[in-house]
């Protein structure tokens, strides 16, 4: 029996489904402490933090976390100096767990779109969705690409398997809430 890997997703949203504005920077009012120290705990707990190219180079990562990127520039599964870096279409996703993840452990995927994408295709274990109630970005980049055609991303979680476990107020003041997603509910 193979050691477990599972997969968290992580993301904080507005009312219109966006994690960044239309020149893919963070927008102030998706920044939020109390759910920055929540994120900021489940990467501590995580063997590897998951996340696209950009967001790898925007982020320092000073309490050196173990990190895949996900870029098309990378040959397969390397290790380099920063970081292991993984190219999806030439390495499936077994291969790279096989490896990185011998005794099993947990991956945080922090993003972007389609890092969320892509482990919505392997399968979250887990999804953390935060929302600031009352936010509005406009045009930006959505969690998921499907959030593009009106698709909420509670349906493509619940769709992929997940069901709501577990809601709480981050900070009253938004209010901004945290919804976790899980498939052993
Ligand atoms: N609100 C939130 O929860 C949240 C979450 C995440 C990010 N963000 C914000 O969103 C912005 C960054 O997100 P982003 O989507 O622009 O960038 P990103 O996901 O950090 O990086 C995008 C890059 O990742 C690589 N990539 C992604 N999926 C791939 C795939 N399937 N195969 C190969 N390569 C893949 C590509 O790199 P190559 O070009 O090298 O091929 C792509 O250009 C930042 O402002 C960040 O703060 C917000």
């Amino acid at each position: 029996m193979p050691a477990p890997v599972l997969i968290e997703g992580h993301a904080i949203v507005s009312d219109d489904d966006r994690i960044a504005d239309a020149e893919g920077r963070m927008p102030r009012v998706l920044m939020n402490d109390a759910d920055w120290r929540h994120f900021q705990m489940r990467l501590d707990a995580a063997t590897i933090t998951a996340l696209g190219r950009k967001g790898h180079e925007a982020h320092a990562n000073p309490k050196g976390r173990t990190r895949l990127v996900v870029s098309s520039s990378a040959a397969g599964l390397e290790r380099r100096a920063d970081a292991w870096w993984w190219n999806p279409a030439a390495v499936p996703w077994s291969d790279v767990a096989r490896r990185l993840l011998p005794e099993g452990g947990r991956v945080a995927v922090p993003g972007g779109t389609d890092v969320f994408d892509l482990f919505l295709g392997i399968g979250y274990d887990e999804f953390h969705l935060t929302r600031v109630i009352g936010a509005e970005v406009g045009p930006g980049a959505p969690v998921f690409r499907a959030c593009d055609d009106g698709i909420a991303p509670e349906a493509l979680l619940e769709k992929a398997g997940l069901r709501l476990a577990d809601q709480r107020v981050l900070d009253p003041v938004g209010p901004v809430i945290l919804s976790v997603w899980s498939r052993s509910v």
